[in-house]
Parts: C-alpha cells; structure tokens; sequence
C-alpha cells in the first residue's frame, strides 16, 4: 500500500509541478504583456503630448506673427502720423510766416505815432531823425518790401547743379548761365519760349569776350553786367551790350582774390542785383570781413556811388538780392534744408535786420546756387539744384512818412 501512495503523491507532485512552471510562465508573460502595453500606453501619451505641444507652438508663432504684423502695422500707422504731422507744422508754420511779413521798414509814421505817446524826449529824436534825412537825402525813392512768398513754379531742369538765370526786365529776354563760369550765355525770346524748348539749342547762343565766373551777374535794359575773374587776377565787373556784341565798360573791384561772398556757394565771388533803383553789387572787401557788404553802381558808368557795410553775415549765405534798397540775405544750412531770409538791410535805414522776421521760401529741392529779382515782375528766379524756378512775392508799400 505504501508504495503506491508514494507514487501517487510523486505524480500529483509532478503534475503540481508542471502547473505550477506554466502557471509561473504565462504569468511572467502576462506581466510583459502588460508592461510593454504600459510602455505603448506611455509612448501614446507622449506621442500625444508631442503633438499637442506642437500644435501648441504653431499657434504661439502664428500669434507672435499676427502680433508683430500688427505691431508693424501699427508702427507705420504712427509713422504716417508723424509726417502728417510734420506737413501741418510745416503748413502752420507757412502761415505764420506769411502772417508775419518783415516789418523791416517802419516807417516814419509809425514811429511818429509811437514818440507821441512815449513822450517829448523822444520827440526830440524825431527832429533829430528829419534833421538827418535833410543833410542825407534817400538814396532809394521806392517804398517797397516783401511781406511773404506768395507762389512757387518750377519751370524746368537743365544743366547743371549750379547756374543762375535771370529775366531782363526791360526786354523780357531770358538769360541762363549754364554751371558756375564760362564763356557762353543761352537767351531765349520769353520765358515761355524757354519753358517749351527742348534745351538750350533752340537758343540763342552768346559768346562772351571775357569769361564769366560764378553766378553773379545781371541783366537790366539790354546789357549783360557780369563778374570776371581770371586765374589770380583782380574782379572786374564787364558791362556787356547784348544787341551789339560789345563790351561797352569795364571796372576794377578792390575785392580780395579768393575771397567768396556767400559760404554755401563759394563760386559767388561777387554778385550784382537790379531793382527799381538800378545796378547793385553785393562783395566781400577783405577776407577777414565776416560781413556783406553793398555798393550802389551808376548803370551807365559802372561808377560806385555810395558803400554801406550791410551787417549781415556771410556764413551759411546761399544768396541775396535787393528790392527797392533794402537787401534781403538768404540763408541755409549746409546739408540743404529749407532756404530762408534771415537778414535784411535797408540803405535809407528805415529797418533793423532784427525787426524783421524769419521769411522762409516755399519747399524745394536742394539749395539754391542763385536768386535773381526782376522788379517788374516781382518775382524771382532761382536755380536750386538744377532746376529753374520762380517764386512769386508779395510786396507790400511801406507807407508814406
Ligand atoms: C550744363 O553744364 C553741365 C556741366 O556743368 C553739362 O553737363 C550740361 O550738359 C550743360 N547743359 C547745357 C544745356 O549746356
Ligand atoms: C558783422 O555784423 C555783426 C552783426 O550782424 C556785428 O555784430 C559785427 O560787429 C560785424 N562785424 C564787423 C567786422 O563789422
């Protein structure tokens, strides 16, 4: 009996045995299973977040790029802001200085009206004043000055940076000098005449018989008046009879050598104006003077009938011209910015340059090589950066003492 048993408990503990290995098998495969399910389960979620993250990113950049878009959008909007506003300011500052026309010439008048309120002392000076004017009669009869820029037109572009043109008063001629000297001058019958040609071959073409150097010259009553200055030799200025061909006079300028009459245009060694008065000449008499000074000439002779020391500086000086004997200097900075009448000088001494307010020209292109007034016209003719142009003055009477 015992045999048996123990055989029978050595088999159920084989069978146990065996059951026991597979049972511990599927386990351990089981826990694989779950494990690699776990780490699947895992690298879903990843995958998952990755996505999400991604998604996440694209729509921060889009976002960012809408935000910057707009920032950008935004930036030029307030860009535009600004140079609108700058064009008002420019515009305000325009009109107010059309409303503030230079004051330069108070009158007689006036300050008679002032002294009676401020008192008998000061009466006392106005007979002073009217004693003065009876030993120094007027040089100028003309009771003009500019009170503001009324118009601008630019009429073409020809040549050069630097030039001047000028209109004859008398004949209605127009004259151009084509860069800052030579020996030819271009006339055209009017200046529509100009204004429709092609250029200057449909011109009449001068050939002087001295040189003419810088942009100084002018032309009143069929006669050229020109600067010329040869290599190291004296100014002179030549009176030139533009029907005949000749030089009809010439005369020697005690101006220094290389001396320049306006520091933005170094080319101007001199210049000569006409206004209701006649012939004038604006120079420089030394190198060391920082001030313009101005002669009045007798057309006729090319005589100097009387200097004055205008007190207006060179430097930064572009041009000037003279209306009724009061010069008017025009000034600008030396990266071209806006053209202005900073000083004037009026040789019956009817106004202080400081009485007179800043005058700014209309906006342009670059700098002005040259202003030209012609008093018929009341108007003047620049060439600013190659390009001609004429600006229309207002002038106003200075009323009668
Ligand atoms: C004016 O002068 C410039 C050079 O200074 C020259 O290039 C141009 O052709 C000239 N124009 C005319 C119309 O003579
Ligand atoms: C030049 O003019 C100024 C006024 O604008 C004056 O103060 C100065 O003394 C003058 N200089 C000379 C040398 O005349």
């Amino acid at each position: 009996m015992k045999p048996v048993l123990v055989l029978l408990v050595s088999c159920s503990w084989t069978l146990i045995g065996a059951q026991n290995y597979y049972q511990a098998l599927m386990d351990y495969l089981e826990n694989r299973l779950l494990a690699i399910e776990d780490r699947m389960h895992l690298w879903h979620q990843q995958a998952h977040q990755y996505h999400t993250e991604m998604l996440d990113f694209k729509k921060l950049t889009t976002e960012t790029m809408v935000g910057i878009r707009s920032d950008q959008s935004a930036m030029f909007k307030e860009l535009e802001g600004a140079s609108a506003r700058m064009d008002l300011v420019e515009k305000e500052m325009d009109y107010v200085e059309t409303q503030n026309s230079p004051r330069a010439c108070a009158n007689k008048a006036d300050r008679v009206l002032e002294q009676e309120a401020w008192g008998l002392q000061e009466r006392e000076e106005v007979e002073e004043d009217g004693g003065w004017e009876e030993l120094q009669p007027r040089v100028s009869e003309c009771e003009e000055l500019i009170s503001s820029f009324r118009s601008v037109k630019v009429l073409k572009r020809i040549g050069s940076p630097k030039g001047m043109w000028t209109r004859d008063p008398k004949s209605s001629k127009v004259y151009i000098f084509n860069g800052t000297s030579g020996e030819t001058v271009y006339e055209f019958r009017s200046v529509q005449e100009f204004s429709r040609s092609q250029g200057v071959a449909e011109s009449r073409i001068i050939h002087l018989p001295f040189e003419w150097t810088g942009p100084g010259g002018a032309v009143y009553n069929g006669y050229l008046y020109y600067i010329n200055q040869e290599t190291d030799t004296d100014v002179q200025v030549i009176k030139y009879d533009l029907m005949s061909g000749l030089v009809t006079d010439t005369a020697m300028f005690p101006i220094g050598k290389h001396v320049s009459l306006y520091t933005l245009n170094p080319e101007t060694v001199a210049d000569l104006a006409v206004d209701d008065e006649g012939l004038w000449l604006l120079f420089i008499p030394t190198d060391s003077e920082p001030n313009i000074s101005l002669a009045k000439m007798d057309t006729a002779t090319l005589d100097i009938e009387q200097i004055w020391d205008t007190r207006c500086p060179r430097e930064n000086a572009e041009a000037a011209f003279v209306v009724c004997g009061t010069v008017y200097v025009v000034y600008n900075t030396r990266l071209a910015s806006r053209s202005r009448i900073q000083c004037v000088y009026d040789v019956n001494d009817m106004m202080v340059s400081e009485e007179a307010p800043l005058l700014y020209f209309p906006r342009r292109y670059g700098a002005h090589a040259s202003l030209k007034y012609n008093p018929e016209e009341k108007q003047l003719y620049g060439w600013d950066d190659g390009y001609q142009i004429i600006y229309r003055v207002t002038i106003k009477r200075k009323l009668l003492a």
